[in-house]
Protein backbone atom coordinates (compact mmCIF):
# COMPACT_ATOMS: atom_id res chain seq x y z
CA UNK A 1 0.00 0.00 0.00
CA UNK A 2 1.64 3.42 -0.84
CA UNK A 3 0.89 6.29 1.60
CA UNK A 4 -0.67 9.34 -0.21
CA UNK A 5 0.99 12.06 -0.84
CA UNK A 6 1.61 14.81 2.01
CA UNK A 7 0.28 18.23 -0.20
CA UNK A 8 1.72 21.62 1.83
CA UNK A 9 -0.56 24.71 0.32
CA UNK A 10 1.08 28.39 1.12
CA UNK A 11 -1.51 30.57 -0.06
CA UNK A 12 -0.83 34.95 0.07
CA UNK A 13 -3.20 37.65 -0.75
CA UNK A 14 -4.22 36.52 -4.28
CA UNK A 15 -6.30 33.59 -3.09
CA UNK A 16 -8.27 36.27 -1.34
CA UNK A 17 -8.34 38.81 -3.83
CA UNK A 18 -11.80 37.72 -5.74
CA UNK A 19 -13.36 37.93 -2.82
CA UNK A 20 -12.74 41.65 -2.55
CA UNK A 21 -9.83 41.73 -0.06
CA UNK A 22 -6.74 44.31 -1.69
CA UNK A 23 -3.50 42.49 -2.64
CA UNK A 24 -0.66 44.60 -1.19
CA UNK A 25 1.50 44.81 -4.00
CA UNK A 26 -0.04 46.08 -7.40
CA UNK A 27 1.19 45.59 -10.81
CA UNK A 28 3.72 42.96 -12.52
CA UNK A 29 6.43 45.19 -10.81
CA UNK A 30 6.66 43.60 -7.27
CA UNK A 31 6.81 47.31 -5.91
CA UNK A 32 4.87 47.86 -2.92
CA UNK A 33 1.72 50.21 -3.45
CA UNK A 34 -0.52 52.14 -1.43
CA UNK A 35 -2.67 50.12 1.05
CA UNK A 36 -5.77 51.07 1.30
CA UNK A 37 -3.91 54.99 1.07
CA UNK A 38 -1.20 54.02 3.79
CA UNK A 39 2.54 53.08 3.35
CA UNK A 40 2.62 49.87 5.18
CA UNK A 41 5.80 51.28 7.07
CA UNK A 42 2.82 53.77 8.37
CA UNK A 43 0.60 51.00 9.81
CA UNK A 44 2.14 47.53 10.09
CA UNK A 45 5.58 47.82 12.07
CA UNK A 46 5.77 48.03 15.83
CA UNK A 47 7.23 51.52 15.53
CA UNK A 48 4.37 52.79 13.53
CA UNK A 49 2.21 51.48 16.35
CA UNK A 50 4.57 53.24 18.97
CA UNK A 51 4.56 56.50 17.21
CA UNK A 52 0.76 56.74 16.44
CA UNK A 53 -1.34 54.05 18.60
CA UNK A 54 -4.75 55.09 17.00
CA UNK A 55 -3.86 55.42 13.24
CA UNK A 56 -3.00 51.83 13.64
CA UNK A 57 -5.34 50.75 15.83
CA UNK A 58 -8.28 52.47 13.38
CA UNK A 59 -6.37 50.86 10.36
CA UNK A 60 -6.73 47.80 11.74
CA UNK A 61 -10.23 48.41 12.89
CA UNK A 62 -11.18 49.33 9.55
CA UNK A 63 -10.02 45.96 8.19
CA UNK A 64 -11.05 43.84 10.65
CA UNK A 65 -14.69 45.18 10.23
CA UNK A 66 -13.88 44.94 6.28
CA UNK A 67 -13.37 41.01 6.14
CA UNK A 68 -16.18 39.91 7.97
CA UNK A 69 -18.35 41.71 4.86
CA UNK A 70 -15.97 39.18 2.25
CA UNK A 71 -17.07 35.87 1.63
CA UNK A 72 -14.95 32.80 0.50
CA UNK A 73 -14.25 32.17 -3.35
CA UNK A 74 -14.06 29.00 -5.14
CA UNK A 75 -10.23 29.39 -4.60
CA UNK A 76 -11.08 28.49 -0.70
CA UNK A 77 -13.33 26.52 -1.27
CA UNK A 78 -12.02 24.33 -3.43
CA UNK A 79 -8.76 24.20 -0.82
CA UNK A 80 -11.49 23.31 1.87
CA UNK A 81 -12.52 20.45 -0.47
CA UNK A 82 -8.67 19.01 -0.76
CA UNK A 83 -8.69 19.49 2.93
CA UNK A 84 -11.77 17.21 3.45
CA UNK A 85 -11.74 14.69 0.51
CA UNK A 86 -7.86 14.04 -0.16
CA UNK A 87 -6.51 10.59 1.15
CA UNK A 88 -3.28 12.15 2.71
CA UNK A 89 -2.38 15.02 4.44
CA UNK A 90 -3.11 18.56 3.75
CA UNK A 91 -1.43 21.40 5.53
CA UNK A 92 -2.42 24.96 4.61
CA UNK A 93 -0.35 27.57 5.26
CA UNK A 94 -1.12 31.46 4.62
CA UNK A 95 -0.02 34.79 4.92
CA UNK A 96 -3.36 36.02 4.83
CA UNK A 97 -5.02 37.52 8.15
CA UNK A 98 -8.41 36.89 6.89
CA UNK A 99 -10.47 34.10 8.12
CA UNK A 100 -12.16 32.92 4.12
CA UNK A 101 -9.78 29.87 4.42
CA UNK A 102 -11.90 28.38 7.40
CA UNK A 103 -15.45 30.54 6.67
CA UNK A 104 -14.80 27.66 3.69
CA UNK A 105 -14.36 25.00 5.95
CA UNK A 106 -10.53 24.02 6.17
CA UNK A 107 -8.96 23.46 9.29
CA UNK A 108 -6.00 23.94 11.11
CA UNK A 109 -5.10 26.71 8.84
CA UNK A 110 -1.46 28.22 9.67
CA UNK A 111 -1.53 31.93 10.07
CA UNK A 112 1.59 32.76 9.75
CA UNK A 113 1.03 36.65 9.82
CA UNK A 114 -0.99 36.15 12.65
CA UNK A 115 -5.38 37.10 12.34
CA UNK A 116 -7.08 39.91 11.97
CA UNK A 117 -10.17 38.31 14.69
CA UNK A 118 -7.52 38.01 16.83
CA UNK A 119 -6.62 40.66 19.86
CA UNK A 120 -3.38 39.88 21.95
CA UNK A 121 -2.69 41.88 25.45
CA UNK A 122 1.08 43.24 25.37
CA UNK A 123 0.26 42.87 29.16
CA UNK A 124 -0.38 39.13 29.97
CA UNK A 125 0.26 37.90 26.53
CA UNK A 126 -3.83 36.56 26.34
CA UNK A 127 -4.97 35.85 22.71
CA UNK A 128 -8.51 36.33 22.34
CA UNK A 129 -10.76 36.08 19.19
CA UNK A 130 -12.11 39.72 18.63
CA UNK A 131 -14.47 41.46 15.78
CA UNK A 132 -15.05 44.46 16.77
CA UNK A 133 -12.99 47.85 17.43
CA UNK A 134 -9.83 48.17 19.49
CA UNK A 135 -8.89 51.89 19.04
CA UNK A 136 -11.69 52.42 22.05
CA UNK A 137 -8.83 50.79 24.11
CA UNK A 138 -10.86 47.55 25.53
CA UNK A 139 -9.83 46.00 27.99
CA UNK A 140 -7.91 42.56 27.80
CA UNK A 141 -10.88 40.13 28.92
CA UNK A 142 -7.93 38.22 30.67
CA UNK A 143 -6.49 40.77 32.75
CA UNK A 144 -8.31 44.17 32.34
CA UNK A 145 -5.26 46.11 30.57
CA UNK A 146 -6.33 48.59 27.83
CA UNK A 147 -3.54 46.48 26.03
CA UNK A 148 -4.99 44.58 23.58
CA UNK A 149 -2.97 45.27 19.83
CA UNK A 150 -4.17 43.69 16.76
CA UNK A 151 -2.68 39.50 16.78
CA UNK A 152 -0.89 40.41 13.23
CA UNK A 153 2.86 39.89 12.76
CA UNK A 154 4.47 43.67 12.14
CA UNK A 155 7.49 43.80 9.34
CA UNK A 156 10.48 43.69 12.21
CA UNK A 157 8.38 40.77 14.01
CA UNK A 158 8.58 36.69 13.82
CA UNK A 159 6.34 34.92 11.74
CA UNK A 160 4.30 32.42 13.60
CA UNK A 161 4.67 28.85 13.69
CA UNK A 162 8.05 28.23 11.82
CA UNK A 163 8.67 24.88 13.83
CA UNK A 164 5.43 23.57 12.47
CA UNK A 165 5.72 25.14 8.96
CA UNK A 166 9.48 23.77 8.80
CA UNK A 167 8.32 20.32 9.77
CA UNK A 168 5.48 19.99 7.49
CA UNK A 169 8.14 21.28 4.76
CA UNK A 170 10.45 18.72 5.76
CA UNK A 171 7.58 15.96 5.50
CA UNK A 172 5.76 17.50 2.16
CA UNK A 173 5.83 15.50 -1.38
CA UNK A 174 4.34 18.37 -2.91
CA UNK A 175 4.29 22.05 -1.82
CA UNK A 176 1.72 24.67 -3.74
CA UNK A 177 2.36 28.09 -3.66
CA UNK A 178 -0.92 29.76 -4.42
CA UNK A 179 -1.43 34.01 -5.23
CA UNK A 180 1.63 35.24 -3.57
CA UNK A 181 4.27 37.14 -4.94
CA UNK A 182 7.30 35.74 -3.59
CA UNK A 183 7.97 39.01 -2.09
CA UNK A 184 8.15 38.14 1.77
CA UNK A 185 10.41 36.10 3.33
CA UNK A 186 10.53 33.86 4.95
CA UNK A 187 7.73 33.00 3.31
CA UNK A 188 9.31 33.38 0.02
CA UNK A 189 11.90 31.05 0.80
CA UNK A 190 9.62 27.75 1.51
CA UNK A 191 10.02 26.75 -2.37
CA UNK A 192 13.40 26.47 -1.99
CA UNK A 193 13.37 24.50 1.48
CA UNK A 194 10.77 22.14 0.14
CA UNK A 195 12.34 21.53 -3.14
CA UNK A 196 15.44 20.86 -1.02
CA UNK A 197 14.17 18.40 1.30
CA UNK A 198 12.80 16.95 -1.61
CA UNK A 199 9.19 17.62 -3.01
CA UNK A 200 8.13 18.49 -6.24
CA UNK A 201 6.42 22.46 -6.38
CA UNK A 202 3.69 24.18 -7.99
CA UNK A 203 2.70 27.52 -8.05
CA UNK A 204 -0.68 28.84 -9.21
CA UNK A 205 -0.35 32.50 -9.82
CA UNK A 206 -2.14 35.14 -11.97
CA UNK A 207 1.38 36.19 -13.21
CA UNK A 208 5.02 34.58 -12.66
CA UNK A 209 6.17 34.95 -8.61
CA UNK A 210 9.67 36.93 -8.00
CA UNK A 211 10.95 33.02 -7.42
CA UNK A 212 9.04 31.13 -10.30
CA UNK A 213 11.77 29.89 -11.66
CA UNK A 214 12.32 27.52 -8.07
CA UNK A 215 8.73 25.81 -9.28
CA UNK A 216 8.44 22.95 -11.04
CA UNK A 217 5.60 23.97 -12.39
CA UNK A 218 3.57 27.25 -12.88
CA UNK A 219 -0.19 27.42 -14.25
CA UNK A 220 -0.89 30.81 -14.61
CA UNK A 221 -4.66 32.77 -14.11
CA UNK A 222 -7.22 33.88 -11.36
CA UNK A 223 -6.72 32.06 -8.21
CA UNK A 224 -10.79 31.01 -8.77
CA UNK A 225 -10.66 29.11 -11.82
CA UNK A 226 -6.54 27.28 -11.85
CA UNK A 227 -6.75 26.02 -8.05
CA UNK A 228 -10.07 24.64 -8.47
CA UNK A 229 -9.05 23.09 -11.69
CA UNK A 230 -6.36 21.83 -9.80
CA UNK A 231 -8.22 20.47 -7.11
CA UNK A 232 -10.69 18.87 -9.68
CA UNK A 233 -7.82 17.39 -11.45
CA UNK A 234 -6.66 15.69 -7.70
CA UNK A 235 -9.57 14.60 -6.59
CA UNK A 236 -10.97 13.09 -10.02
P1 LIG B 1 1.19 40.36 -2.66
O1 LIG B 1 0.24 41.49 -2.77
O2 LIG B 1 2.64 40.66 -2.54
O3 LIG B 1 1.03 39.41 -3.91
C1 LIG B 1 -0.22 38.99 -4.35
C2 LIG B 1 -0.02 38.00 -5.48
O4 LIG B 1 -1.30 37.51 -5.85
C3 LIG B 1 0.63 38.59 -6.74
O5 LIG B 1 1.63 37.69 -7.20
C4 LIG B 1 -0.53 38.67 -7.73
O6 LIG B 1 -0.12 38.43 -9.06
C5 LIG B 1 -1.40 37.52 -7.25
N1 LIG B 1 -2.83 37.69 -7.57
C6 LIG B 1 -3.56 38.81 -7.61
N2 LIG B 1 -4.83 38.53 -7.91
C7 LIG B 1 -4.91 37.19 -8.07
C8 LIG B 1 -5.96 36.27 -8.39
N3 LIG B 1 -7.20 36.68 -8.62
N4 LIG B 1 -5.66 34.96 -8.47
C9 LIG B 1 -4.40 34.51 -8.24
N5 LIG B 1 -3.38 35.32 -7.93
C10 LIG B 1 -3.62 36.64 -7.84
O7 LIG B 1 0.67 39.47 -1.44
P2 LIG B 1 1.46 38.39 -0.58
O8 LIG B 1 2.43 37.65 -1.41
O9 LIG B 1 0.44 37.61 0.16
O10 LIG B 1 2.67 40.57 5.27
O11 LIG B 1 2.22 39.33 0.43
C11 LIG B 1 3.01 38.73 1.41
C12 LIG B 1 2.99 39.54 2.66
O12 LIG B 1 3.36 40.90 2.37
C13 LIG B 1 1.65 39.71 3.32
O13 LIG B 1 1.26 38.59 4.11
C14 LIG B 1 1.84 40.90 4.17
C15 LIG B 1 2.55 41.78 3.17
O14 LIG B 1 3.36 42.74 3.68
C16 LIG B 1 2.45 41.10 6.48
O15 LIG B 1 1.51 41.85 6.70
C17 LIG B 1 3.42 40.68 7.52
Amino acid sequence: MTIPPHIVVLTGAGVSAESGIDTFRAGTNGQPSLWEQHRIEDVATPEAFARDPDLVLRFYDMRRAAIQTKAPNPAHLALARLDAAWPGHVTIVTQNVDDLHERAGAHGVIHMHGEHLSAWCATCDTRTRWTGPLADRPPCPACAAPTLRPDIVWFGEIPYRMDDIQAALAGADLFVSIGTSGAVYPAAGFVRLARELGAQTLELNLERSQGSAWFDETRLGPASEVVAAWVDGLLG
